[in-house]
């Protein structure tokens, strides 16, 4: 058991094309539990999570981070059914941490169940825009956020690219 969390942990690969299949909600459910078990300073639980997978709202999160990034025809999620948006909430004193942490164990635990994943960066530009508050309040978000990180989930249309090999000095032991 521990040497498969290990494989996974050592395997798991950014993945940038995705079929247009949903994934199934066992899988999405196996996911975001694995998030809200990651540490957080204090354990105060301070993120937020929000899964998004209806077309309109993917499609709206898509073309907000490409005008983030200034290239509107581009497609930042890669076509990924799901989006997964994580947040710090003011409950958090460790801020940004604690939604890394939950991000970590989420692309870990997609590649567990059999899903391709990409961590993708914006989330705090994103809801700092008029256009990314709307989206909050339609989607009936009270409470006060902060974009941390967010993930484009799915299923794989292509193989998982090599990693690069570990730079020599990565540890030092001591
Ligand atoms: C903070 C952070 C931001 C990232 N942002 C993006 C992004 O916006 N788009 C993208 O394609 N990949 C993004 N990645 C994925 C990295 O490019 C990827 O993890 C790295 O190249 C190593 O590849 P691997 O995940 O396959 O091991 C991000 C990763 C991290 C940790």
């Amino acid at each position: 058991m521990i040497l498969e969390a290990l494989e996974v942990l050592k395997n798991r690969r950014s993945i940038r094309k995705f079929k247009p299949d949903q994934i199934s909600d066992e899988q999405l459910r196996a996911v975001l539990e694995a998030g809200t078990f990651a540490p957080t300073g204090g354990g105060t639980q301070g993120v937020k999570i929000i899964a998004v997978q209806s077309p309109e709202n993917v499609a709206a999160v898509d073309a907000l981070n490409a005008k983030i990034l200034n290239k509107p025809d581009m497609h930042p999620y890669y076509g990924a059914p799901t989006i997964l948006l994580i947040f710090e909430t003011d409950a958090s004193f460790t801020r940004e941490l604690d939604g890394a942490a939950v991000c970590t164990n989420m692309v870990n635990a997609a590649y567990a169940v059999g899903l391709g994943s990409c961590w993708i960066h914006r989330c705090k530009q994103m809801f700092e825009t008029e256009e990314g508050k709307a989206l909050l309040k339609k989607w009936g978000v009270t409470e006060n956020l902060t974009g941390v990180a967010s993930i484009a989930l799915g299923y794989a249309d292509c193989d998982a690219p090599a990693p690069k090999a570990r730079k020599e000095d990565y540890i030092l032991r001591v």
